[in-house]
């Protein structure tokens, strides 16, 4: 068994008023004597925030904007707490790069967690990994400034995370001799597995956001309705494993307790399993290599009794194809699916738009795009998110309209 550190681990947590977020400082706060709290940031939940700020004091709070920021140094000050408030996106990049820090949880959602996770990364931290959509727009590059940094990168995405330990500790030295013929990525299959077809345009955000096995943010829990989720990470697991889409399966396993498998070329598959709790991949990353405790009970298979496995359907679940067509294009593809898919998810959250036209706005915001170009920098991949932006709200524009008619 390896000794403690003796220095505590100082932890930036971007995103902490989040489902992650929240998760994240429940492991932290068991394990006081190796971890503290050194940056927390959030965009909306100033009163949430201030609350997370008295229970761990961090050095530093980040609010998105200036006024929120404002209101949060108030609540603060009038409380007594020291912490220093700063505000905007070159905040995020500082409390994520700082010296002092060790660990950097990044737990933004979308495309804003860009910017500070790549931060991180370039300042050599170990970077947890959960916003997906980092590896889904940026990919090649992004993996490229984690090789020249020199930083440990370590997936949050229970499938990644199970993947990762399914693999051999030195996989990515040498992924060829490993013997990996196949990535199986396992999905619940979300709300509306068994939902007749023909009522999915009905279905509403909150019907959506109930998710049978796992408690969410409500952009995940869309895109898990929709399968667009499990889309997102066939491309993150083709980056972090450098494994291409036809070798990367998803099966639907509606328990949700093995959270990814690896088929070896012997015939031997290496699962891990567990409870659907994100405490468990959180506490695995913030420890590794060694194993500390997560607050999640034993599994108990008794009472698990039965897993099942089932195909996708790519009929009811189109987004699960649009996203394998992405990666297969390359180039800015998946920058501009999942730009086209957030700004789509937003809408039907926001009442805009039927569950249905989300697939149909990624559609057509792909056919329009120009996704030829190879990403060959951050700031073009920004780009491309920006005008497939400009596009799917043009698309979204267009089907609201039509509804409004009929
Ligand atoms: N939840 C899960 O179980 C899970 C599992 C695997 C992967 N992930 C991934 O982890 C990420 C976070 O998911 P989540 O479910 O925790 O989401 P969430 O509950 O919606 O939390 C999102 C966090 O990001 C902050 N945020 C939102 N927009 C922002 C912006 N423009 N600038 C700065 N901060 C912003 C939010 O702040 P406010 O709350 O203050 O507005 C909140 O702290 C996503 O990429 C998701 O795909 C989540």
């Amino acid at each position: 068994m390896l000794a403690h550190p003796r220095r505590l681990q100082q932890i930036t947590i971007l995103g902490a008023t989040g489902s992650i977020g929240g998760s994240t400082l429940d492991v932290v706060h068991r394990h006081r004597q190796r971890y503290a709290v050194f940056a927390l940031t959030a965009s909306t939940q100033v009163d949430r925030l201030a609350g997370l700020c008295q229970r761990f004091n961090p050095k530093y709070a980040v609010m998105a904007d200036v006024a929120s920021a404002e209101r949060l140094r108030r609540i603060l000050h009038e409380a007594g707490n020291q912490t220093e408030v700063l505000a905007g996106a070159e905040a995020l990049a500082e409390v994520s790069s700082a010296t002092e820090v060790d660990i950097v949880m990044s737990a933004i959602v979308g495309a804003a967690g860009l910017k500070p996770t790549l931060a991180a990364v370039r300042a050599g931290k170990k970077v947890l990994l959960a916003n997906k959509e980092t590896l889904v727009m940026s990919g090649a590059l992004f993996m490229d400034e984690v090789a020249k940094s020199g930083a440990v990168l370590l997936p949050i995405d229970s499938e990644h995370n199970a993947v990762f330990q399914a693999l051999p500790h030195d996989y990515q030295s040498n992924p060829d001799a490993a013997g990996v013929r196949r990535i199986l990525l396992t999905a619940s299959g979300g709300p509306f597995r068994n939902t007749p077809l023909d009522q999915l345009e009905q279905v509403t955000p909150e019907q959506a956001c109930a998710h049978p096995t796992w408690q969410m943010g409500k952009k995940i829990s869309v895109d898990s309705a929709t399968m667009m989720n499990k889309g997102l990470e066939v491309i993150e697991a083709h980056w972090l494993f450098a494994v291409p889409p036809q070798r990367i399966e998803v099966i639907v396993h509606p328990q949700s307790v093995i959270h990814s498998m690896v088929d070896y070329v012997d015939g031997s598959v290496v699962a891990q399993l567990g409870y659907p709790d994100m405490r468990i991949p959180i506490a695995h990353a913030l420890a590794w290599p060694e194993r500390i405790a997560s607050g999640v009970s034993a599994l108990d298979l008794f009472d698990i009794g039965t897993v099942s496995f089932e195909r996708p359907s790519f009929e009811r679940f189109p987004c699960l194809g649009l996203a394998y067509q992405s990666l297969q294009r390359g180039g800015l593809a998946p920058a501009v699916l999942n730009a086209a898919n957030e700004e789509a998810v937003a809408a039907f959250l926001g009442r805009k738009l039927g569950f249905r036209a989300i697939t149909e706005v990624i559609t057509a915001t792909l056919a329009r795009a120009d996704t030829s170009a190879p990403a060959t920098s951050i700031e073009g991949v920004l780009d491309a998110d920006a005008g497939a932006r400009r596009i799917a709200r043009e698309e979204i524009d267009r089907i609201f309209a039509r509804r409004q008619v009929s």
